[in-house]
């Protein structure tokens, strides 16, 4: 039994992703990133993502190719704040859909992983505490013309 069978499958992870993405419909930073008026097909994409990820069909692949899932992120500005408005959208998600504890500490742990490992754009470096930026900072500011 995967856990997607023990979570309830296709039905459950489609219910967390519309409780998802009606948080992002509602999210001034999130919404205006996504390409499509329709977030219907976004939230289909991400729907097969996690299902097949657990262990369900893996349509998504059939459909998508490989995930490179940071790849496909690059177009998107995804820094500290949106990670954590795109965390907060899919808190609000599992708490909906009350999963057992063992279910949901699972899934979030992952999550959270995921979406750390999503963010592409540092803050700027003026806005680094001490005004100090760190290399990784640096190489990717838009303000290109600190001298020291
Ligand atoms: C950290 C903050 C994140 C932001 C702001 C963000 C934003 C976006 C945006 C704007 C899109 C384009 C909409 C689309 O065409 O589907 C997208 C696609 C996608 N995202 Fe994220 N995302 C984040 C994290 C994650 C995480 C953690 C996952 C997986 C656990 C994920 C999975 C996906 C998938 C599967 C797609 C569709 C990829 C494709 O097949 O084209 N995203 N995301």
């Amino acid at each position: 039994m995967t856990f997607y069978d023990e979570v309830g499958g296709q039905t459950t992870f489609q219910r967390i992703v519309d409780v998802f993405y009606r948080e992002v419909s509602l999210d001034p930073v999130l919404k205006p990133m996504y390409p499509e008026e329709d977030l219907g097909p976004a939230a289909d994409r991400l729907t097969m993502f996690l299902v097949q990820y657990w262990g369900g069909p893996t349509t998504y692949s059939e459909r998508r190719g490989h995930p490179r899932l940071r790849m496909r992120h690059v177009p998107f500005r995804v820094d500290p704040d949106s990670r954590d408005r795109w965390l907060r959208c899919m808190r609000t998600a599992l708490d909906e859909v009350e999963l057992s504890p063992l279910h949901d500490a699972t899934l979030w742990d992952y999550l959270e992983r995921a979406a750390y490992a999503m963010v592409n754009t540092l803050p700027s470096a003026a806005a680094s505490p001490g005004g100090r930026p760190t290399l990784d900072a640096r190489s990717t500011s838009e303000d290109s013309t600190e001298t020291a």
